[in-house]
């Protein structure tokens, strides 16, 4: 099953990633897991990752909407009893299940901010909200950007527990409150999270623009020459000029990728406008793929639940292929750590940033041994 021990050590390092963002990331060398959309500005990329997810709460939209990082923590959390009713998927075919039909708050499904401890937020508009407001706290409104990371935990019995993170789109000509080197200043922010070997890179191009001009492309394949950690996501199939279709890029025949592409159909500036649901966008583009001459004989390899199985097994081989890395560093980190511990003579108070990363950690070498040890083979890929 799809639910096995690949999401139990992503719930482990998920633990892990956040003590290390609450103490400080200067604590830890550790190279997370993570998902991130790269590409150019509005090419959809805020849509994706919010159909993947199955919820509405990405702020999206013509222009630049996204203007600092979301770190987006997605946590598996088995219902309960009392709300397990109101909780039946409507079988939504995204990764991580299924939208709600009714509008009312779902008790087993809120989202927390890393700023706003203690609060939960049950209505994911509410959600969205937030993440406009702290983003024209930081930035202004004027489409000013900032590195720093807005982080998120959406807690569900219908996600996959992941790291998600959504980014600023590349742009080249500043507006609004944007300094002149606009266009550096975002590819460093982009920089920093997709060089990292841990990142898998979805990078997003808009299928009614030639691809050859995809800045996404290009910068994917500058951190990841070989395209061992890069899915190609082409959006906006709907809106290629008729007689036009994206078979070619699809066949490798146009610029080859390692891991492929997938073509997805997001919802467009008026379903935003009118608030149609997700249930809505995934449903057209079923549609769309199962009656367009050019996908109807491929559609199981098209749209989002086909991004989303490919994505859930390319992230189980990365977590595979990475665990000797961090078991090896999280080892060293330990032994610095007590050493420190220890010439400062004993254990510190509980308040200690270095001592509530040591406790994580110490807890986390534990689980780690025991979830590598007694089943790598589970996560051999079934591809
Ligand atoms: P981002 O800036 O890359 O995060 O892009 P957004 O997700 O905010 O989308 C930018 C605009 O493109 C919005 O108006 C979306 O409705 C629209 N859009 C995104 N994907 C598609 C798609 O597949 N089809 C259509 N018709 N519109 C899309
Ligand atoms: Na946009
Ligand atoms: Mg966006």
């Amino acid at each position: 099953t799809g639910t096995g021990l690949g999401l139990e050590i992503v719930s482990t390092i998920n633990k892990l990633q956040d003590v290390f963002s609450a103490v400080g990331s200067s604590a830890s060398q550790i190279d997370l897991p993570q998902i991130c959309v790269l590409g150019s500005q509005s090419s959809g990329k805020s849509s994706v990752l919010e159909n993947i997810v199955g919820r509405d709460f990405l702020p999206r939209g013509a222009g630049i909407v996204t203007r600092r990082p979301l770190v987006l923590q997605l946590i598996n959390r088995p219902a309960t009893a009392a709300a397990a009713g109101a909780a039946a998927p409507n079988g939504a075919a995204a990764m991580n299940g299924a939208e709600k039909t009714d509008k009312h708050a779902n008790q087993d499904e809120w989202g927390e901010f890393l700023h706003l401890p203690g609060e939960k937020f049950y209505d994911f508009n509410k959600i969205r909200d937030e993440i406009v407001r702290d983003t024209e706290a930081k930035t202004g409104r004027n489409a000013g950007i900032s590195p720093q990371p807005i982080n998120l935990r959406i807690f569900s019995p219908n996600v996959l527990t992941l790291t998600l993170v959504d980014l600023p789109g590349l742009t080249k000509v500043p507006v609004g409150d944007q300094p002149r080197d606009i266009e550096k200043q975002i590819r460093d922010m982009l920089m920093k999270y997709i060089s990292k070997p841990a990142c898998i890179i979805l990078a997003v191009s808009a299928a009614n623009q030639d691809l050859a001009n995809s800045e996404g492309l290009k910068m994917a394949r500058e951190v990841d020459p070989e395209g061992t950690r890069t899915i190609g996501v082409l959006t906006k199939v709907d809106l290629m000029d008729a007689g036009t279709d994206v078979v070619d890029i699809l066949a490798g025949r146009i610029i080859p990728m390692r891991l492929g592409y997938v073509p997805v159909v997001n919802r467009g500036q008026r379903d935003i406008e009118t608030n149609r649901p997700i249930s809505y966008a995934l449903e057209k583009e079923r549609e769309f793929f199962e009656n367009h001459p050019s996908y109807r004989g491929k559609a199981q390899y098209c749209g989002t639940p086909f991004l989303a199985h490919k994505l859930n097994t390319i992230l189980k081989l990365h977590i595979k292929n990475t665990l000797p890395d961090i078991k090896t560093r999280i080892t060293q980190q330990l032994q610095r750590f007590t050493a420190e511990l220890q010439s400062l003579g004993g254990p510190m108070g509980d308040h200690n940033s270095a001592n509530v990363v040591l406790n994580v950690i110490t807890e986390f070498t534990s689980e780690f041994k025991t979830v590598i040890d007694g089943n790598t083979n589970d996560l051999s890929l079934s591809e």
